[in-house]
């Protein structure tokens, strides 16, 4: 049964993670959330694998020519590019696919790693809750779009990677409890009068939840054998900037910091277990697995009951229809890439 224990908390903060060490020299790499944190630590140890092409993805250009500037330092590799991309606009993620696309750029494996955890409800200019839009609506989009690329360059003895970056936060997210009466999960979740406090409170574990099941119904639609090996992956407890929102407030900030001085992995560590799923061999093995720490892991009991899967496949339709909406590439690699359930 998947179920998060203080147990199996210490057991994944202590096990020892690889460090990668593929032959990646004919592959090409895309990571977004390139500039700081677990994406920038990946990004250093896939460029000092000297992959063919290395493709940084961040917020805007002037962070991608920094992270380009210090990944290439960090790793001596002086051949990195760097491409701005803002998940919080469907229009940004269009044109990264429109560039991807005109470009021809290969695609191997894709990290995608960008993620934000706040508290606060603000939305994005398409109109929706920032950590929605971001972790789970943008993330899919991204992920869509970049598939036909994705299967481009399979073999049949090295399926492509698709890497989700989700986290063990999945497993405090708030039960979906109710939601198959709700008439759209994704409309009532972005619902700003829905959104309290409490709610808010959970909206990154919940954001980590939902790309999980997206990964779980992406990955149920490939054929078999997968052209690309989909998975969502915990790198567990690493230090990063990724709570800067709560440490604002005295109390909270002291509470992470003792908890992070006292388990958090390092950033380096973590990163690891982004680049592992992505370069090295067993993918299909990981096909359609929630990862933590490199090893396939069960994922919640929520997620695996009967009313989670429902949800999921519930959210699977309602993610392709309102990404439909956004980009009409949406459906046609639906129907010419993906089996109907
Ligand atoms: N750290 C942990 O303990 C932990 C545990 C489990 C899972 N994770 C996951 O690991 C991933 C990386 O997190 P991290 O810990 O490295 O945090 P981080 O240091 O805060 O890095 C997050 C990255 O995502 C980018 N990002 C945020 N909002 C974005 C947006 N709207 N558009 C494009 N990029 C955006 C950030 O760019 P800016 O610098 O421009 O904001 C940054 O590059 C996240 O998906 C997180 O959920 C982290």
């Amino acid at each position: 049964m998947g179920k998060l224990t203080i147990r199996s908390f210490l057991r994944g903060q202590w096990a020892s993670i690889p460090t990668p060490n593929a032959d990646i020299s004919d592959k090409s790499i895309v990571v977004t959330g390139a500039n700081v944190g677990l994406g920038f630590e990946a990004a250093v140890h896939l460029a000092k694998l000297k992959p063919k092409r290395l493709l940084l993805a961040t917020r805007d250009e002037a962070k991608a020519m920094r992270a380009k500037q210090d990944v290439e330092q960090r790793s001596m590799n002086k051949n990195v590019e760097a491409w701005p991309l803002e998940l919080g606009s469907f229009d940004s993620v269009r044109r990264f696919a429109d560039r991807v696309e005109s470009e021809d750029f290969p695609i191997n494996a894709l990290i995608a790693n960008a993620g934000v955890a706040t508290p606060t409800y603000a939305k994005t200019q398409d109109g929706w809750e920032i950590t929605l839009q971001v972790n789970y609506l943008s993330t899919a989009l991204l992920s869509i779009l970049m598939l036909p690329h994705l299967i481009k360059t399979t073999t049949p003895t090295n399926a492509s990677r698709l890497v989700i970056v989700s986290s063990e936060a999945h497993f405090m997210a708030n039960k979906l409890t109710g939601a198959s009466s709700w008439p759209s999960i994704l409309g009532k979740l972005n619902d700003e009068e829905y959104c309290t406090a409490s709610v808010m409170r959970n909206r990154y574990n919940l954001s980590k939840l939902l790309e999980l099941m997206f990964v779980r119904e992406l990955a149920s639609r490939l054929t078999n054998p997968t052209p690309v090996a989909v998975s969502a992956i915990n790198p567990g407890f690493c230090h990063s900037r990724l709570t800067r929102s709560v440490e604002s407030n005295l109390v909270t900030s002291i509470g992470v910091r003792l908890f992070k001085a006292l388990f958090a992995r390092t950033t380096e560590v973590g990163s690891r277990t982004l680049v592992h799923p992505a370069v090295e061999p067993s993918e299909r093995l990981r096909h359609g697995r929630y990862i933590s720490c490199c090893e396939v892991a069960e994922e919640s009991d929520y997620s695996l009951s009967e009313e989670g899967q429902e949800i999921s496949r519930r959210l699977w339709t309602e993610t392709v229809e309102i990404l439909g909406n956004v980009d009409p590439r949406v459906n046609q690699v639906i129907s010419e890439h993906l089996l109907a359930r």
